[in-house]
Parts: C-alpha cells; sequence; structure tokens
C-alpha cells in the first residue's frame, strides 16, 4: 500500500486541461491534495473549471509553460494562494507528425519550447520552494518516443522527450541531497480523444503490436504519477519509468 499524500499538499499538473494531464489532477483532487490545473487553451481550461472548482482546493491557471514570465506570475499565484509547492508534474506537450524534412524552423523551435523549455522552466521555478520545505516530487511525463526515436511522432517530439529524461536526471542529482524527487515516465499508446479521429484499421493494428494486446488508459499513467509524488517513492530519484504495455523492454 502506498502511504497517503497529505491534504494540506499542493499539486501543479502542467496540460491538465484534458486527457493525461486531467487525469493526474484529477486524481490528486480524490487524493485531497490542493491542485492548480495549468493550461494554456482557455476553452478547456474554463470547462474543466466548470467541472472541478473548488474554491479552496482548486486554481485554474492561463499559463503558458514556454513563457518564462507567464509560469513565474502563474507560480507566484499558487504560492500566494497556499504558500508550499509539493508537486509538480510537467505533462503538457505539443505533438506533430511531420516528417524530418518538412520541419520549419519555427515548428522546432515551438515544440522545443513548449516540450522540453517549459519542463525546465517551471521545474526552475519552484525549486527554491522545495529546497525551503526540504521536500518536493517533480515528475516528467516523456515519452517512449524520447527512448526508440520515432514511431508515429516528429523528430522535435522525441527529440524533445529524450530532453526531457535528461533533464530528469540533471535537476534529481543536484536535488536528491535535500529531500527532492525528480523521475520521468515514458508512456506510449495510451488511449485519448485523438484516437477518436484516426483510421480504425491503423488502430487496430497498432493494438496488436502491443504485447499486452491493449492500448493503456490515462489511469495507468496516474497512477504511477501518485505513486512516485507519495512518500512511499522517497528512495527513488532519477529513474524513468516505462508505461507501455512492453512495447519497449530494456
Ligand atoms: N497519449 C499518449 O499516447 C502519450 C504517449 C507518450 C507520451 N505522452 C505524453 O503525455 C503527455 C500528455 O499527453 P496527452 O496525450 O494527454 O496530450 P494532449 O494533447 O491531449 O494534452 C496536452 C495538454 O497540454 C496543453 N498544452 C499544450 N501546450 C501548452 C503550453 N505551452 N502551456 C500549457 N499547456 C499547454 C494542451 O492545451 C493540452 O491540454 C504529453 O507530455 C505527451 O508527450 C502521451
Amino acid at each position: 500500500m502506498c502511504k497517503k499524500n497529505g491534504s494540506n499538499k499542493v499539486a501543479i499538473v502542467t496540460g491538465a486541461g484534458q486527457g493525461i494531464g486531467l487525469s493526474i489532477a484529477k486524481k490528486f483532487l480524490k487524493e485531497g491534495l490542493n491542485v492548480a490545473f495549468i493550461d494554456n487553451n482557455e476553452r478547456l481550461l474554463n470547462t474543466v473549471k466548470n467541472l472541478y472548482q473548488d474554491d479552496t482546493k482548486t486554481l485554474f491557471l492561463l499559463t503558458d509553460v514556454s513563457d518564462k514570465q507567464s509560469v513565474k506570475e502563474g507560480v507566484s499565484t499558487i504560492l500566494h494562494q497556499w504558500g508550499r509547492i509539493d508537486v509538480l508534474v510537467n505533462n503538457a506537450a505539443i505533438r506533430k507528425e511531420t516528417p524530418l524534412e518538412e520541419i520549419t524552423e519555427e515548428e522546432w523551435n515551438l515544440i522545443i519550447s513548449v516540450n522540453l523549455g517549459g519542463t525546465f522552466f517551471i521545474s526552475q521555478a519552484v525549486v527554491n520552494t522545495m529546497k525551503q520545505q526540504q521536500r518536493g516530487r517533480i515528475i516528467n511525463v516523456s515519452s517512449f518516443g524520447g527512448q526508440f526515436g520515432p514511431l508515429t511522432s516528429g523528430a522535435h517530439y522525441s527529440a524533445s522527450k529524450a530532453g526531457q529524461i535528461t533533464l530528469t536526471k540533471v535537476f534529481a542529482r543536484s536535488l536528491a541531497d535535500q529531500g527532492i524527487t525528480v523521475n520521468a515516465i515514458t508512456p506510449a499508446a495510451i488511449e485519448t480523444p485523438e484516437m477518436d479521429n484516426m483510421d480504425p484499421e491503423k488502430l487496430n493494428k497498432m493494438k496488436e503490436s502491443i504485447p499486452v494486446k491493449r492500448f493503456g488508459d490515462s489511469e495507468d499513467v496516474s497512477d504511477m504519477v501518485l505513486y512516485l509524488s507519495s512518500p512511499s517513492a522517497s528512495y527513488i530519484t532519477g529513474a524513468t519509468f516505462d508505461i507501455n504495455g512492453g512495447l519497449l523492454m530494456r
């Protein structure tokens, strides 16, 4: 059994407007944590706000993780409201499948600045608070694509996800003696609304290639995030956890 997260604890989840991020944020709320939902999509953020708003337990912040100033303002709003930050989940990302030869400079910069820059800037912004507390958990949602190279995603996406795994180790090593752990997870083929628009035949083929013969769901991911953010995981840092149904065994 995992020791429970405390009820005055504060978690930040980036990209919490839908998909895996929303599932993680909901899991933290259920566990009694205070949760800051961060997203740069106002429509998504308003929808989840209408569903999950609780005056004392939630904050909904329209923040672009790739914009250092926007991140700084978001983090200071959270500190003003709750005075502490226990868990940061770097989940916000953009995935594109653009072929190698067609990736423009603009698209390259966008993907790297959101997926990798966003992870760096918000982690940097919470570290002082976590150091003062002598406790903290940072979980970076990377990807199978960052380990294996692209199957269905572009070079920029895979490179950004590989970068997140290295950032995880850099932060983990420099914060390990301060009660702060930093870990990465590497999901693959998690069922999200995006799949609704994909060719059923292609989806079936994908499913058949997964050793456990099913797609993952966002609960498979959020359960692992919850464990890594709990006191039970205090001896785990700098690690990368695969959530991929056996697609990559290493
Ligand atoms: N779904 C999968 O199969 C899968 C597989 C491997 C890894 N992942 C990783 O899991 C994470 C979540 O994936 P998902 O499928 O739920 O994605 P998604 O696209 O459904 O959700 C991503 C969220 O991030 C938000 N976002 C995008 N740019 C942002 C920015 N600049 N600032 C703040 N928020 C921003 C979006 O608005 C969206 O709400 C990503 O890091 C992704 O790389 C997903």
